[in-house]
């Protein structure tokens, strides 16, 4: 095998913000055999690895990436029956994802049926434990092949190994350390539908089958611009900019007062929060918009998105640095507001795991 490394690659059309600088040097694998045959060839000069997938959850730096940006584009679904209704499917991790939601709905498979309309590939979907609308990969998550840069080895991490959490886990917080080769999630054949997220059952017909619970899924998220349409004009972005903020009773409660106080809710019930065991999950988008920032609010070449205050958009021909102050200033605002901190989703490309943004 010879790879086709190239100098010099524009990374903006890679990503979904079209935003930043170029790679030093950039090498697309269609396998896991090329991707680790990418990585040795890295190991072997001392080059920095970037790892790029659909380019829906990163940030690109102005100044570019230095060392080697391995795009994974690795292709292959396989399905194997491991008794009764259960059904391992797995992902080679340069699967688009919605493929893999695809092939799990048109075989009657539960599990997956509300992550539809989510950009990106299958391999980074464990990394953040992507979740929407009741779901989350991590709840049929069975195993991640991964190559292990410190080790040298290609491992597999099963659920537990992976550490999940909300929009977190041990491949995210080990930022560099892990190259997803593939992912194997445990569906069930004949299994009712996920209808849990309130929004969504309000929307659901009754007795909505798999296909159905999808069909409503992805109307929800086209509403709010968070799937990804040519003709949309929010459709630079990369979803949730911030994730929803996890508080203590304390904190929950002077958001609460802060709220009633300034006439932003009538009742208490009115905040809108979502379960997370001892403390309270708060929705970010409405943090930001109560905080007065307004949906579809531009700052030159950059603003929020005019379907969803959680998604920050590029509007064409801006630079990283106006989409990284526009979020400084959100930022800002709701903590001057409402004394919450918000951290962004997205990763910040660079080499060796750059962190996600601060
Ligand atoms: N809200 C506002 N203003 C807005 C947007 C939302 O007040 O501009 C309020 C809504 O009225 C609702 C609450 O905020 O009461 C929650 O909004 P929504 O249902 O749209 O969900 P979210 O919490 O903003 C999360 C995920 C999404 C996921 C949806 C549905 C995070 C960071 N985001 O968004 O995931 O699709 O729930 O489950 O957890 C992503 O991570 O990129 C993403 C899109």
């Amino acid at each position: 095998m010879s790879l086709a490394i190239e100098t010099n690659v524009p990374l903006a059309p890679l990503t979904t913000f079209e935003l930043g600088g170029a790679a030093e040097s950039f090498v697309a694998v269609r396998s896991e055999a090329e991707c680790l045959e990418a990585l040795a060839h890295a190991e072997a000069r001392g080059l920095p690895v970037t790892v790029l997938g659909g380019g829906s959850n990163v940030v690109v730096p102005d100044e570019g990436v230095r060392g080697l940006v391995l795009a994974i584009r690795s292709r292959g679904l396989h399905l194997e029956e491991v008794g009764g209704a259960s059904v391992r499917l797995r992902a080679s991790a340069g699967e688009p994802w919605e493929d893999v939601v695809e092939a799990a709905v048109s075989r009657d498979l539960a599990g997956l049926e509300c992550l539809t309309g989510i950009p990106g590939l299958a391999g980074a979907t464990p990394i953040q434990n992507v979740g929407a609308y009741g779901q989350e990969v991590g709840d049929r998550l069975v195993s991640v092949e991964a190559y292990d840069r410190e080790t040298r080895r290609v491992i597999t991490l099963d659920r537990d190994a992976c550490e999940l959490g909300y929009r977190q886990s041990r491949l995210k917080r080990e930022a560099g350390r892990y190259v997803v080769l593939a992912v194997t999630f445990e569906l069930t054949r004949g299994g009712a539908p996920s209808i849990r997220y309130r929004e969504l059952a309000e929307a659901c017909p009754e007795g909505a089958s798999l296909a159905d619970v999808r069909r409503t899924v992805f109307a929800l998220r086209k509403k709010k611009s968070m799937v990804l349409d040519p003709a949309d004009p929010n459709r630079r972005s990369a979803g949730s900019f911030f994730t929803n903020p996890v508080v203590d009773a304390d904190t929950f409660a002077r958001v609460v007062e802060v709220a009633l106080t300034r006439g932003l809710v009538a009742r208490e019930e009115d905040v809108p929060r979502y379960p997370a065991g001892d403390a309270v999950k708060l929705a970010a988008g409405w943090l930001i918009e109560r905080a007065g920032i307004q949906k579809g609010m531009r700052r030159g070449p950059v603003g929020v998105s005019s379907a969803h205050a959680l998604a920050l958009v590029h509007h064409g021909g801006g630079t990283t640095g106006e989409l990284l102050a526009l979020a400084a200033s959100i930022r800002a605002q709701v903590e001057a507001v409402f004394g919450v901190r918000l951290e962004a989703e997205p990763r910040l490309l660079g080499p060796d795991g750059a962190p996600a943004l601060a």
